[in-house]
């Protein structure tokens, strides 16, 4: 008989404090090796799941029982809003939908963001690095690289493709630092979210009376897309699109310089950059609070009963960790191949810009490690700021000198 959900007052929460900037608490691996699906208190106080095993989130990510609806799901206690998830995602954020309508956008999306679309980005997105390292070495050591390179690369990169202008940057930034933030209230993630909307309405009535060469254009001169829809695939565009890769970039490094060796190594083989990418992502996986998913019917998986309804929150960072699908996962090996990876997430809801936050990373680490053979850290590595606080992990601040 498998078990069902105990009652919510015996249920922990999610683990989240960690010993090691780069591991996930240690409470996951314990979890894992006892019971890979363990029950989770969620942020209303309601019992649900927790998977922490690489073959058991695959499972449940790819199982069209568990939906991604926006409206069914429940967030775990870190998080401090429920307002927002439990009411239906707005025309064109997909991520908050199910088949049919997922599948309808992302078909609208699919071709914009293939390999082959994405590498023509590639001499672009080679001279914004460019410009930004130019810009550090005329600055002289110390420079935040969060700042002056990790954000800035990635928000150019989304805001050309998609025709926002960089200029405002400080307002889509400032409302999406308050949306992945879980010390914001429930007002001000709303707020932040409503902000961010206004302005993509603001942005696609613009594009209307004046056509540019970019997406939002191009979605409106499809015949499938009204301008709220392509407003909402602007919103979730352009938040999914800049903090996530730009904490990679800001994380990854950080991580290289506290492995000398791995750093050292990848220094002598710059051969070794599209593994050192997938195992920076694998070892590092920034989206570390979720995703979540909920039953849409009773469900029996790993000795558990899961019921219509239950949320389901799926560990990427542990389940990349898992030593059933790879052999010392505990460390940061460059030369390790760590494709099957979870951090972009599996199934059909798996990472749209994927390609283009590796060639992001790839361009990005390999200039930066070029141009500054001496690179460092310019604080004590205790006192750079880590994004506990925040629904992407990843560092607030990296001085660096070289
Ligand atoms: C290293 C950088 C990135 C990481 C780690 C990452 C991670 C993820 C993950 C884990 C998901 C799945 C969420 C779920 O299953 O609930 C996802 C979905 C998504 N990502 Fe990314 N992402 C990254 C970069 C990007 C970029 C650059 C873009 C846009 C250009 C983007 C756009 C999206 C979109 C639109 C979805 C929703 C897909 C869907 O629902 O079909 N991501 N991402």
């Amino acid at each position: 008989m498998a078990e069902t959900v105990p009652a919510a007052a015996e249920v922990p929460e999610l683990p989240m404090s960690r010993s090691c900037p780069f591991d996930p608490p240690e409470q996951l691996a314990q979890l894992r090796e006892e019971q890979p699906i363990t029950p989770l208190r969620y942020q209303d106080g309601r019992a649900g799941w927790l998977v922490t095993s690489y073959a058991l989130a695959r499972t449940i990510l790819a199982d069209p029982r568990f939906s991604r609806k926006n409206e069914l799901q429940h967030l775990p206690k870190p998080f401090k809003l429920t307002a927002l998830t439990r009411e239906p995602a707005q025309p064109g954020f997909f991520l908050g939908m199910d088949p049919p309508e997922h599948t309808r956008y992302r078909r609208q999306l699919t071709a914009h963001f293939t390999v082959r679309r994405m590498r023509q980005l590639e001499p672009r997105i080679a001279r914004i690095t460019e410009e930004h390292l130019d810009a550090m070495e005329r600055h002289g050591p110390p420079v935040d690289l969060v700042s002056e390179f990790a954000l800035p690369i990635p928000s150019l990169v989304i805001c050309e493709l998609l025709g926002v202008p960089y200029e405002d940057r400080k307002r889509f930034q400032g409302y999406t630092r308050r949306l992945l933030s879980l010390d914001s209230t429930p007002d001000e993630t709303l707020a932040a979210r409503d902000a961010l909307c206004d302005y993509l309405d603001e942005l696609v009535a613009r594009k209307r009376c004046e056509p540019g060469d970019d997406l939002v254009t191009t979605l409106l001169a499809g015949k499938d897309l009204d301008d709220a829809e392509v407003a909402g695939i602007g919103v979730l565009l352009l938040v999914a699109g800049h903090e996530t890769t730009a904490n990679m970039l800001g994380l990854g490094t950080f991580a290289l310089l506290r492995h000398p060796d791995q750093l050292a190594a990848l220094r002598a083989d710059p051969s070794l950059i599209e593994h050192a990418v997938e195992e920076l992502l694998r070892y590092l996986t920034i989206v570390h609070l979720g995703p979540t998913r909920a039953a849409l019917e009773d469900v029996e998986i790993g000795g558990r009963m899961i019921h219509a309804g239950d949320p389901v929150t799926i560990s990427l960072s542990e389940a990349n960790r898992d030593p059933e699908r790879f052999e010392n996962g505990e460390e940061l090996d460059v030369h390790h191949s760590a494709t099957g990876h979870l951090a972009f997430g599996h199934g059909i809801h798996q990472c749209l810009g994927q390609q283009l936050a590796r060639i992001e990373m790839r361009i990005g680490y390999t200039a930066l490690l070029r141009r500054f053979p001496g690179l460092r850290l310019a604080v004590a590595p205790e006192d750079v700021r880590m994004r506990t606080d925040m629904s992407i992990y990843g560092v607030h601040n990296l001085p660096v000198a070289w």
